[in-house]
């Protein structure tokens, strides 16, 4: 299996990773879970806490991971140990504290919980800070299996259009069509496999030939399918009360709720916490400049989100449809919002409604399973076409319990019996399980880690260093001067003026993880916030 001499291959260019880490960002997260998760949340409120978390959370655990990836030019278990070789005290120290937690656990009967509390104290204990690292093995399983299945859904619903399948006008057949599409697992598990095998096929080519070429074609005809989408939309009479709820903040809505939810969907939506962007940092050459790359990135990712919070609400709202209901939004509203405008095209705009996401999803799922190649390659020295087949394989066979957990559990018996003995009673089918353990904790989780490690393990100064390599000077001028447009005027220049980089710095070492812990605990239920 181990390939000599293997060179690690680069972009080609800038534009090839900012399209790849773009469209790594740019998935079912803004097409799918933002327009819901703003209808929920109260509109444009949510949109501006959301904005916040971007900024706040979201550039700098971005730049902290392309820096990782660019320096050690690696895959992510590699990365963490070339930066830091030895375990530390405060590696062993979380190990033994998870240690303690899984006995107290096992003692209240709690034995799932305390067995994988136990699992994550051997492996900090082995791996030390690379443990983090090991994210990028696991939760592509996690993620993967899900996407997977709705991605799955958005390529049978595009056939279901263009064969006219999809003309229903009201919400209720809507879901009748959707319900017993989903309960035929035959369809679910094709489709599934499909989309999976779509996803391998890209990253078998490697990152030139595969992903780069992908993204390069693909991203472009996803901003033009989107716009012709939002020119429908917005032309149809009424559409304006779907623009103003967008756009107009209620503030009695901003909760801590709102709060937490805005971070986590950061999080899923910018792709990070689990080695995807640092995968794709480290094929970054050190003359490009990350921290405008990663600016553009979540730009794009978040103007993205509002252009699909465009397509989406002022055709739902002059349908007189209700815009907050829930992850059936896309798949049941959506259909029957573009058959109810009446130009006998509703099968057109639904076709390509589904098209878009699936594109979305696919260029996301590619950065999903190459983080895991990327480490079979690297750490455990498989050659590519192995690593692929390997992580396709698995993530086919955890795809397909998602996919059949759907409607109910009764087809998995044995594996709901299971985790109600080690887990305690659920409801949420694995689909859901599988959604919300990677959003709510493995996701936060490694961004955590990630920050606190280039904050207070490998050190700001050696992060710095990786960021003035792309031949920028932008993190050593005033902030001020910088955004009035007097970057380069040398009494604007200062060693104790506010610079970027002592921004970035609070932000690494101290923000971006005390937010992350609040959610944490709000996540597991020891914080309440009403
Ligand atoms: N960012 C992707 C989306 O918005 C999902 C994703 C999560 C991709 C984590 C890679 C890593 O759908």
């Amino acid at each position: 299996m181990k390939e000599k001499n293997q060179v690690r291959e680069h972009w080609g260019g800038s534009l090839g990773f900012i399209l790849a880490a773009a469209g790594s960002a740019i998935g079912l997260g803004n097409l799918w879970k933002f327009p819901y998760v703003t209808g929920q949340n109260g509109g444009g409120a949510f949109i501006l806490v959301y904005l916040l978390a971007v900024l706040v959370i979201g550039f700098p655990v971005m730049v902290c991971e392309i820096a990782i990836g660019r320096n050690a030019q690696s895959d992510p278990i590699t990365a963490f140990q070339k930066l830091c070789p030895k375990k530390t005290g405060s590696t062993h120290m979380t190990g033994v504290l998870l240690l303690l937690a899984a006995c107290g656990l096992f003692c209240f009967g709690k034995f799932g919980m305390s067995g994988l509390f136990f699992l994550i104290a051997l492996v900090i204990f082995w791996y030390g800070w690379a443990a983090v690292g090991i994210l990028s093995v696991v939760t592509p399983f996690f993620i993967l299996s899900f996407y997977g299945t709705v991605g799955g859904w958005t390529i049978a619903y595009f056939f279901k259009g263009l064969f006219q399948q999809l003309n229903f006008t009201d919400p209720d057949s809507a879901k009748q069509v959707f319900d017993t599409f989903v309960a035929t697992p035959s369809h679910g598990i094709f489709f599934q496999l499909l989309f999976t095998l779509t996803t391998g096929s890209v990253i078998w080519f490697g990152i030139k030939n595969g992903i780069e070429l992908a993204s390069k074609f693909l991203m472009p005809v996803l901003l033009i399918f989107i716009l012709i989408l939002i020119m429908r939309s917005v032309t149809l009479p009424g559409a304006n009360a779907g623009i103003s709820y967008l756009l107009t903040p209620d503030f009695s809505q901003i909760t801590p709720h709102v709060f937490l939810s805005a971070l986590g969907q950061a999080f899923f939506s910018l792709s990070l916490g689990m080695g995807a962007i640092m995968t794709y940092g480290s094929y970054l050459d050190s003359e490009k400049n990350i921290l405008s790359s990663s600016l553009f990135i979540i730009v794009a990712d978040t103007f993205f989100a509002l252009l699909a919070g465009l397509a989406i609400f002022p055709a739902v709202m002059a349908m007189g449809m209700e815009p907050s209901a829930g992850p059936g939004l896309v798949f049941q509203v959506m259909p029957a919002t573009f058959n109810s405008i009446g130009d006998h095209l509703g099968w057109l705009w639904s076709s390509i409604f589904f098209f878009l996401i699936f594109i979305a999803a696919l260029t996301s799922a590619i950065s999903i399973a190459e983080g895991c190649v990327t480490c079979l390659i690297d750490h455990f020295k498989f050659r590519r076409k192995t690593a692929v087949f390997w992580t396709i394989l698995l993530v086919s066979v955890s795809g397909i319990f998602c996919t059949l957990s759907v409607t109910n559990w009764d087809r998995l018996p044995f594996l709901q019996r299971g985790l109600v003995w080690a887990f305690g009673s659920t409801n949420a089918s694995l689909f859901d399980l599988m959604d919300q353990f990677s959003s709510n904790y493995m996701l936060p989780l490694g961004g955590l880690g990630t920050s606190l490690f280039v904050g207070w393990q490998w050190g700001m100064r050696y992060a710095l260093t990786e960021l003035r390599k792309g031949g920028s000077d932008v993190t050593d001028v005033n902030f001020f001067a910088l955004l009035a447009g007097l970057k380069d005027d040398p009494l604007s220049k200062g060693t104790h003026s506010l610079t970027l980089a002592l921004i970035l710095g609070i932000l690494i070492r101290f923000i971006s993880p005390i937010c992350v812990i609040l959610v944490f605990l709000y996540n597991i239920g020891w914080l309440s916030l009403k």
